[in-house]
């Protein structure tokens, strides 16, 4: 057998076991991780690291850790943040109709913990206060994994955790218990968080937003996972819809056609034609 035959198997291992399809994924992406996975347990080489997956269902967990990294922060890339808190947020807000009935829609896709999800809900919060207006706002978080989901759904973080969050807002939204931060309820409930892969076939989302954020989650696609998912971006967006990239993170494929490059530094980019596009 070769190794990429081994290779396949262990994707097979993961599809039935877990019901998690790796062929979202670049090759060498999935073969870093499961390197490093067959460092840490001592397993030698993939043959082996198999043998231990097909009987071990706590590794099955660590490698699907390892593959969908879930390191994030609180306004992580602040400058990103700060685009969003002076320049696209209030261009949200005074696009909408006035009438207080109105909902501003938001989504994290590929939330993690809730920390990006949070930053957002805080930012359009503070903006909605500046402006005086009544509109209600919704902030979609979505991720594949569920472990992740649980702890944005606390929303409970260490000091060390909140350290990113501006003093005054942190006292605003936050209730500090001693050891733990507490997201206030009155911004959780404006919050919905589901799970979601992006690699699989969404439209049940059927729902559009104002914004979209995306943010060091298709880094690990492959080319044609990619491409499909900034579509159906372009979709869900609504009329001057923004979607915005992590730093490392362009779009490309169709959607570079539909969606025009607002802040290159920052990866924002807006929707300029207003069709539905199918493929
Ligand atoms: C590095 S974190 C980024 C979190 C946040 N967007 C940020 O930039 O701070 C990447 C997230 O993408 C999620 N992810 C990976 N593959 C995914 C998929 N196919 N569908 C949905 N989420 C996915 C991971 O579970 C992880 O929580």
């Amino acid at each position: 057998m070769t190794e990429q035959d081994r290779l396949l198997t262990l994707k097979k291992i993961i599809l039935d076991k877990l019901n998690f399809d790796l062929g979202q994924y670049k090759e060498s992406y999935i073969e870093r991780r499961v390197n490093t996975r067959i460092n840490l347990t001592h397993t030698g080489n993939l043959h082996e690291y198999i043998k231990l997956l097909e009987k071990d269902q706590a590794e099955l967990m660590n490698l699907m850790d390892s593959l969908t990294v879930n390191v994030t922060k609180f306004f992580r890339n602040i400058e990103t943040f700060e685009t969003l808190e002076k320049d696209i947020i209030p261009k949200i807000i005074k696009n909408k109709n006035n009438s207080s009935r109105d909902i501003i829609k938001v989504w994290s896709a590929g939330c993690s913990s809730g920390e990006e999800l949070y930053t957002l809900t805080i930012l359009f919060l503070e903006a909605l206060e500046k402006s005086g207006k009544q509109y209600k706002l919704l902030v979609q978080g979505t991720d594949i994994d569920r472990k992740s989901l649980t702890k944005a759904r606390i929303g409970r973080y260490r000091s060390e955790n909140v350290k990113s969050i501006r003093k005054d807002l942190l006292e605003k939204y936050f209730e500090n218990d001693g050891t733990y931060y507490h997201v206030k309820p009155h911004v959780k409930e404006h919050v919905k968080i589901n799970h979601l892969d992006l690699s699989s076939d969404f439209d049940r989302l059927s729902i559009t937003y104002e914004l979209i954020l995306c943010r060091n989650v298709v880094i690990y696609f492959n080319k044609d996972v990619k491409q499909a998912l900034f579509m159906k971006f372009y979709n869900m967006l609504q009329k001057d819809g923004f979607l915005v990239l992590g730093k490392n993170e362009s779009i490309t494929g169709d959607a570079l056609c539909h969606l025009e490059n607002v802040n290159i530094s920052e990866r924002v980019y807006k929707k300029t034609l207003h069709g539905k596009i199918t493929d």
